[in-house]
């Protein structure tokens, strides 16, 4: 008999940002003359940087030519973008990243989610509370989360570690040990980040307990402060129990371009001596074709000393927008955190409303969209994240709404 996947089934609602996106859709229906300006999604507003087009024009031709012409990209990516990689998000930081432990792939959110295909039905998982959704949703659908409480918003077999005002929005180490373990700083969606010295315990504790942790890394460029690490292969032993994921959405504008890598050390091995990272090479060969060469060309330009200047400045104009929310909503009497070593600033709800309730007053009272903090987990309850992704204009505009809001 042919029936859905029942783990599938298990899956409260929707995707976060779809049911935002419909949320959205049907308040405009109702209100064709609003001006909504969104601060929700974490999507990039500004243009590519001039040095990438100019390499996306260039590979459009080559594709043009018989002498040129490509297919099929090679398995891991081709190597030019991993060579570059390797220099410049490894080589120049103390780290030695052989080029085959590097896979190039269309984004982070699909390796995110993709990454738990390569482990058990049974491993547990730990994950930071409030989290990006997709870890969570992914194991979901793998049937590794148990039971659902629709009273809690959380899963039975999950291990939440609790990121609050109380801790620094950082997470403890669990009572309970986890076999996978999801770290994401700087963080989506706190904005929080934790220092080298801090993520050295993880390290440390995921050798000790023979754990893997998941490191997403895909705002590292936003790091302005000393003594963050850039990469959790800064610390000592990293390369026996983490594997990093890394995007070119935020540090490069790629969100519609698509383009991201995964690094999974061949040291990285499983309880029976299992190389996790010919693992992921037997699942990146058999189930993903490439992300094409024309974007990966694009991915090479970032790297160049032209792209390197004008990404950068793409990074501090969206930091410029966090300082301006952040000041903005002090000023308006919020408790606000994040903004520093992210694109994201947290805030907590005024008036004792709940995330979801704020979701609705912010939309109807000044046609803002935000992203309510329930949304990302339990503890989320009670705080709302704000992009810093917009335009500068809209940005400010957003901002001098909030402050006129009677709350
Ligand atoms: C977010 O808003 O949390 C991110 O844009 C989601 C993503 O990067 O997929």
């Amino acid at each position: 008999m042919l029936r859905a996947n029942e783990d599938y089934l298990k899956l409260p609602g929707s995707y976060l940002f779809s049911n935002i996106a419909k949320k959205v859709a049907a308040f405009k229906e109702k209100n064709p003359d609003a001006e909504v300006i969104s601060l929700g999604i974490g999507d990039v507003t500004q243009p590519l940087a001039p040095a990438v087009i100019e390499a996306l024009h260039k590979a459009v031709d080559e594709m043009a030519d018989a002498e040129t012409f490509k297919g099929y990209a090679p398995d891991l990516g081709y190597e030019f973008l991993r060579k570059a990689i390797r220099e410049n998000d490894y080589k120049k930081r103390g780290v030695d990243i052989a080029l085959d432990e590097i896979f190039i792939s269309d984004g982070a959110k699909s390796d995110s989610g993709n990454i738990q295909e390569i482990f058990t039905k049974d491993v547990k998982i730990a994950v930071c509370d409030p989290v990006y959704p997709v870890y969570v949703d992914t194991n979901v659908m793998s049937g590794r989360t148990g039971t659902y409480d629709p009273e809690t918003e959380s899963w039975s077999d999950v291990i939440y570690m609790p990121c609050k005002k109380e801790n620094n929005f950082a997470p403890q180490i669990p009572d309970e040990k986890p076999d996978l373990i999801y770290l994401c700083f700087p963080n989506n969606p706190t904005g929080s980040t934790i220092t080298k010295d801090e993520l050295q315990k993880w390290v440390d504790y995921a050798n000790e307990v023979k754990a893997v942790i998941i490191y997403d890394a895909a705002y590292e460029a936003y790091i302005s402060e000393e003594n963050v690490p850039h990469t959790i292969y800064e610390c000592e032993g990293a390369k026996t129990c983490a594997i990093e994921l890394r995007s070119f959405s935020k540090n490069a504008g790629f969100t519609g371009t698509r383009l991201g890598f995964t690094v999974i050390p061949k040291e990285l091995k499983d309880e029976d001596g299992v190389e996790l990272n010919a693992l992921w090479a037997r699942r990146h060969g058999t189930k993903f074709n490439g992300a094409p060469y024309i974007i990966q060309k694009a991915g090479e330009a970032v790297y160049s000393e032209e792209g390197q200047k004008q990404t950068k400045e793409q990074v501090a104009y969206y930091m410029e927008n966090a300082k301006i929310i952040v000041e903005g909503l002090k000023s308006a009497g919020f408790n606000v955190s994040g903004g520093i070593n992210a694109p994201y600033v947290w805030l907590e709800t005024p008036n004792n409303m709940t995330s979801w309730e704020f979701f609705d007053y912010l939309l109807e009272e000044a046609n803002i969209v935000g992203t309510p903090g329930s949304g990302f987990g339990p503890s989320g309850e009670g705080y709302f994240r704000l992009t810093a992704f917009g335009s500068r204009e809209n940005t400010i505009k957003a901002i001098e709404r909030i402050k006129k809001l009677s709350v």
